[in-house]
This record gives structure tokens, sequence and C-alpha cells, in this order.
């Protein structure tokens, strides 16, 4: 534990540590109180939180930080079986050389030729989403349960090959899987990941059996062969991407484009503006990643003592990178709690830039801009339902919504 940085302090309502973080149901005020005290702070247990943009991007970058680190702390922490193997093996917790092998097969399924091939079919998808949607009896509809939801998990569904019957099952597994990723993890959250690991695990090996007996052309059997130039991976290493790119490729994307549309449809100027001008679609998502990212923080580990925002993180330190703080930083972004759908300003660090960039991010901006587009052109006249606001609720880094009510008029 290195002794610079401050401990973080806050007269009014106590130190904030990592439990603070995990249990929060208002983050962002959290956040706010972090950042006046400085952009990287230590918390009690000897952690680093940084919420300052300029430090949170420099660290992001730092090749002297890892992630390992984490997967070996699963290791340690989880019994022999598949939550303790997914984690060990999961993409985002590898380190060079595995990480440059796994990331090398991975994106070759991520390529900008096929996700723009992909464009047609999914404003295909949205559009019959939109034409099946069924208002209740008082006229609203759930556009988070019959449009943001389905329309990314059948992509990735499509992507992976799983069969559309099974979505639903495995949408219920990654619910239970996503809190281990988080911090201050409680037993019974513990308990009933670990479980859902197992059906999930076994799951994605029986998927994999299948392509290795008869292999298709798909992103499966694709990652099943390997290549001559990037080499092969293993059979946990193959487990724990079929369930990161599952759970990866809805559930985030779903929450990021219902957690911006509640955002935008309360601020009706805005929302007229985009009716007005949809070539503003593209800065409306990026401003959504920017406002209400759904991923709060991820972590990073240093690997030699890193000089950072007047601190010293030391070897072996685990940081907090609080990306949804860094991203409401008032130096970088003006009026930072505002949405603007026409702001033109420094990068959201949503999908965290570095060696672990998200694989997934052209394909949801693709989602997300193709969900908004659609549902302007449908109805122009959408208005969120007053008697039944949402709620937050909050999975591991993960925040999203329980719900969007809305009365869709054309
Ligand atoms: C199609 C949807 C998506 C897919 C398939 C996907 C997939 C992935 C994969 C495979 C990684 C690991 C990359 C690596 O470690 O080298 C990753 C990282 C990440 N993704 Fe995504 N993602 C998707 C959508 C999103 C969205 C909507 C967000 C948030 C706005 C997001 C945020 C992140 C972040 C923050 C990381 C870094 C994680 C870390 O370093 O621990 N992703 N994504």
């Amino acid at each position: 534990m290195s002794d610079s940085g401050r401990a973080i302090r806050n007269d009014e309502e106590g130190p904030i540590d990592l439990i603070d973080i995990a249990r929060s149901q208002t983050p962002h005020a959290l956040f706010e109180r972090l950042r006046a005290g400085g952009p990287v702070q230590r918390t009690a247990s000897g952690h680093w939180l940084v919420s300052g943009y300029e430090a949170a991007n420099s660290l992001l970058r730092d090749r002297r930080v890892h992630s390992g680190p984490i997967a070996e702390r699963y290791r340690r922490a989880l019994a022999p079986g598949a939550a303790r193997d997914e984690m060990s093996f999961r993409i985002n917790f590898l380190d060079p050389p595995d990480h440059t092998r796994v990331r090398a097969l991975a994106s070759s399924a991520f390529n900008p030729r096929r996700i723009a091939g992909m464009a047609p079919w999914i404003a295909a998808q949205a559009a019959r989403l939109l034409d099946e949607l069924t208002p209740d009896a008082d006229g609203t509809v759930d556009l988070l349960h019959d449009y943001a939801h389905p329309l990314p998990s059948r992509v990735i569904s499509e992507l992976l090959g799983v069969p559309d019957a099974d979505r639903d099952q495995l949408t219920t597994w990654t619910e239970a899987v996503t809190p281990l990723l988080g911090v201050a993890l409680q037993p019974a959250e513990k308990a009933a990941g670990m479980a859902a690991s197992e059906s999930f695990a076994a799951y994605a090996r029986d998927l994999i059996a299948q392509r290795r007996a008869a292999p298709r052309d798909d992103l499966l059997s694709a990652l099943v062969r390997g290549s001559p130039e990037h080499g092969s991976l293993t059979e946990p290493e193959l487990m724990s991407l079929v369930v990161t790119l599952y759970s990866a490729g809805h559930r985030t994307t779903r929450d990021l484009f219902t957690n911006g549309l509640h955002r935008l449809l309360a601020d009706r100027a805005q929302w007229a503006r985009l009716v007005a001008e949809p070539a503003l679609v593209g800065s409306t998502v990026r401003e959504f990643l920017r406002l209400e990212t759904p991923t709060l923080y991820v972590a990073r580990v240093a690997a030699e003592p890193i000089a950072l925002g007047g601190a010293t993180l030391g070897t072996g330190e685990t940081a907090l990178v609080l990306l949804a703080a860094a991203n409401r930083d008032p130096a970088v972004f003006t009026d930072p709690q505002r949405l603007d759908i026409a702001r033109d300003e420094a990068a959201p660090l949503s999908f965290a830039p570095g060696a672990h960039f998200c694989l997934g991010a052209a394909l949801a901006r693709l989602e997300a801009e193709t969900m908004l587009t659609a549902l302007i052109v449908r109805f122009p006249g959408l208005t969120p339902d007053p008697e039944k606001p949402p709620e937050w609720r909050h999975r591991g880094p993960f925040r999203g919504l329980t719900h969007l009510r809305v009365r869709p008029v054309a």
C-alpha cells in the first residue's frame, strides 16, 4: 500500500468506500462528492477511486496497469466450478500474451465490414418489434421489455447462433451471474451467481460441442476453429468468451439505450430537436454513453508505482476507474449534468479506451442508433408515462432501469 494520496473523508456523510458504491441508489451524487475531493483518492480499505476524466483516461491507456490480478482474486475467492473458470479466463481479466491471442480471435467477429453488413437486418428487426408493440389497456407499452431488450438479444443470438427459444433462459442466467463482477458482493448474490454460472457454462459447452461436431458459417464456429495466424482458444477460454459475449452483448446495449432514452424523453425540447434533426442520432447516442453509461466502473491493478492525479498507486494496488464519474467531469464537459444531444466535446470513457476497449462498441452504437431512428420516425409524439416512473436497479458495476413505460404516439 503506498502512503501517498488522501483518505476520502466527507464531514457530512462520512468516508466513501467500495461498499457505498456497490449499494448506492444515487451513484452520481456519490461521484460528485468524490470528484469534489480530487480526481484520485484512496479509500479506507486501501483501494483507489479514480473519478477525474484526465486521470481515468490516462490510467485506462497505461500499459503499467494489469487486469490479470483480478482473475487471480476470483480464482482464490470462488470454489472450483464454472464461475471460477469463467472469471479466470474472462477476456477482460486477461493480460498479454493470452489477452492478445483471445482478443485477436474474438475481434475477427466484430470487424467493421461484418458489423456494417448487419445494419439492414438490425433495422428490419427494430421495425418488426415496433410493429408488434401492443399497448396495455391504459395505452402504454414497456419499451425496455418489448423493444430495448429483445433487439440486442436477437442480434447477439444471431451472431453466436443461439436459438431464439433459449434467449429468455440465457437472460435469466446473465442477471444472476452479473453481480459477481461487482465490488462488495453479498453472500446470497454470490451463491445465486455461482449456481447460474454452472448452468450457463454447461449450455455454452454444449453449444461449442455442437459447432465442433458440425461447423457452420458463423462466429462461434470461427472461434472454435481458431486461425493459423492467431492460434486457438482453450475450452475454458471458449466457454468464458461465449458467456461474456452473450451477457455483454445484450444487457449493456439494452441499458445504454433505455437509460439514455429515459433522460431524452424527460427533456421535451431535446426530444423535439432530435425528431426535427434525425441526423443528430449519432451525437445523441454518444451523449447517452456519456451521461447514462450502464457500466459505472472497471477495475485495474498497478503493476508498478504509477503517479496519477497527485497520488501514487503502489504496485499491486487496485483502482476502480469510475467511468460514469469521469464522464461528468466539469473540467472537461460544459454543464456536465445536462443532456445535450448536439454536444461536441471529449469522447466519453464508457467503452474503456486502452487494451480492453469494448469489442462490441461499434455494434452497440449501431444498435442504439438504429433503435432510436426507428422510434423517432414511427412515434414522434412519444411521451413517458408519469404514472409509472421507472426505478434504477444495480447489478455489479451495471446500472439500468426496471422498465420504461411510454405512450407511443405517432
Ligand atoms: C454488442 C454489444 C457489446 C458486446 C458484444 C461487447 C463485448 C465486449 C467484450 C468482448 C469486451 C472485452 C474486451 C477485452 O477485454 O479485450 C468488452 C469490454 C468492455 N465493454 Fe463491451 N460489449 C458490448 C456493449 C457494450 C456497451 C453498450 C458498453 C457500455 C456503454 C460496454 C462497455 C464495455 C467496457 C467498459 C469494457 C471494458 C471492460 C473491462 O476493461 O473490464 N460494452 N465488451
